[in-house]
């Protein structure tokens, strides 16, 4: 297929952004957008105008652009309960679905996901954008040339002030506050399991079998509140249900054990706090430093703590290809350049019919985490088990898509032998 058709439903920030990036996508043509708002579905309409040039229509129902029969695909950039069904209604109408990050409200909307992409033959791929990040893709590396020897255990968090964007989601028309009002979860895991569960080869010879999560007090959306909008404003003693840091354990048939961290609403720089350990040595990306047996010099004074030594080194010199190719080429986009290597994952999946990168069976394991947790928590801190949504199939599974966006292994022989090193 050389060009391919996307329809993007959900306008907001995030949507309006990637659609923007989309469109430098070669091969991409965007017929339609929506948004259940007018004014975002125009705006939609007009980015599309202003940079391709051509005229989309533009819908404030979905299943009004799900009926159209010269769409391919569709990239949803909705809000976190409504990505599943959008997701769900897309499959059923024919067409491959792109998901944005975020967390499942029940393990039901999970297995809809996997049932129905099993049952149309469609695709759902979890736009996990940090899975292609620069030290996430070099460390991934590292990790299959056994820099770590076995990894016995990985840490990560969405550790992200967003106190205001939470506080004022009614203002700005955002889908985060209700979520914060109303649960009490790890209500974004996406972004560094979703690399961990990659280098832990989840469901291909892995999976998860248990989590068990708490919640701190919540008081950071309050103290933000009062301070920012006063002691009058209607949130300002609201008892927000989320707790300010949540912590998540998984642990894997494999013996690892995963730690997640969730953590917006109090101050603090942006961390996904990455930790991989292994039998051969740690990374830790706060600090940015790497410890590796028989590598790092070490150079503290008595000798008996080991030393640090700067990741940026082996960044270097382990950079993955994809990479290496993009550093060489032009790094394109948001998010350190993330962003559009995940979406060219996605087109290339269209254009080849199937097996996505992060595919169904990914995205339900990543996004059940959320509900398993409030569970977990609600029961005070309860084990609760992880449903194997490959039904078994994770010890024998189908052969995975090679090639340069493979998150299963490095494929150097795909950047070799197009000339792109
Ligand atoms: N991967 C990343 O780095 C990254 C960054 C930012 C946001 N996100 C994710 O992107 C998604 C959107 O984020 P945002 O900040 O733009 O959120 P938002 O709440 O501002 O926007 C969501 C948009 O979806 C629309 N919408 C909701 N239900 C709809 C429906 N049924 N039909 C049509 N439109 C509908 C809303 O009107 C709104 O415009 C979220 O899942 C968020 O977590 C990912």
């Amino acid at each position: 297929m050389e060009n391919i058709r996307i329809g993007v439903i959900g306008l907001s920030g995030r949507g309006s952004g990637m659609l923007d990036e989309l469109l430098d996508v070669k091969g991409v043509i965007v017929p339609a957008v929506c948004d259940k708002y007018e004014d975002r579905a125009q705006n939609g309409k007009k980015i599309i105008g202003e940079k391709a040039g051509y005229d989309a229509d533009a819908y404030t129902d979905y299943k009004e652009l799900l009926l159209r029969d010269d769409i391919d695909a569709v990239m949803i950039s909705t809000t976190w309960i409504t990505h599943s069904r959008i997701a769900v209604d897309a499959m059923r109408a024919g067409k491959h679905a792109a998901i944005e990050v975020g967390g499942a409200a029940s393990l039901e909307e999970c297995w809809q996901l996997v049932r129905t992409s099993e049952e149309t033959g469609k695709f759902c791929m979890l736009l996990e954008n940090c899975c292609y990040d620069r030290n996430e893709m070099a460390l991934f590396n590292m990790i299959k040339q056994n820099l770590f020897g076995e990894i016995v255990h990985m840490e990560g968090g969405y550790q992200h002030d967003l106190r205001d964007e939470i506080s004022l989601g009614r203002e700005n028309r955002h889908g985060r506050l209700f979520n914060f009002q109303h649960r009490n979860g790890e209500l974004y895991p996406t972004h560094q399991l979703g690399p961990i569960s990659k280098a832990l080869s989840i469901n291909r010879g892995n999976r998860f079998l248990t989590l068990v999560s708490m919640a701190s007090k919540s008081r950071g959306l309050n103290e933000w509140i009062k301070e920012n909008k006063g002691e009058d404003y209607d949130l300002a003693f609201y008892p927000f249900n989320q707790g300010d840091i949540v912590t998540t354990m998984i642990k894997c048939a494999g013996g690892e054990t995963v730690v997640l961290t969730h953590d917006c609403s109090l101050p603090r720089a942006y961390s996904r706090a990455y930790r991989i350990q292994g039998t051969k040595g740690i990374y830790m990306e706060d600090g940015n430093r790497v410890h590796l047996e028989g590598l790092t010099e070490n150079t503290s004074e008595d000798g008996w703590m080991h030393s640090w030594e700067d990741f940026g080194k082996y960044r270097n010199k382990f950079e993955h290809p994809l990479w290496q190719k993009y550093t060489t080429e032009g790094v394109h986009g948001g998010h350190g350049g993330m962003d559009f290597l995940v979406l060219n994952a996605f087109v290339e999946a269209v254009k080849e019919g199937g097996k996505p990168p992060i595919d169904v069976y990914d995205t339900a394991t990543w996004m059940a985490v959320t509900c398993l947790s409030e569970q977990s928590i609600a029961m005070g801190g309860h084990p609760v088990p992880i449903p194997d949504f490959t039904n078994g199939m994770w010890i024998d599974r189908e052969p995975y898509r090679r090639g340069m966006y493979c998150l299963e292994e490095v494929c150097n022989d795909f950047f070799e032998k197009k000339g792109n090193n």
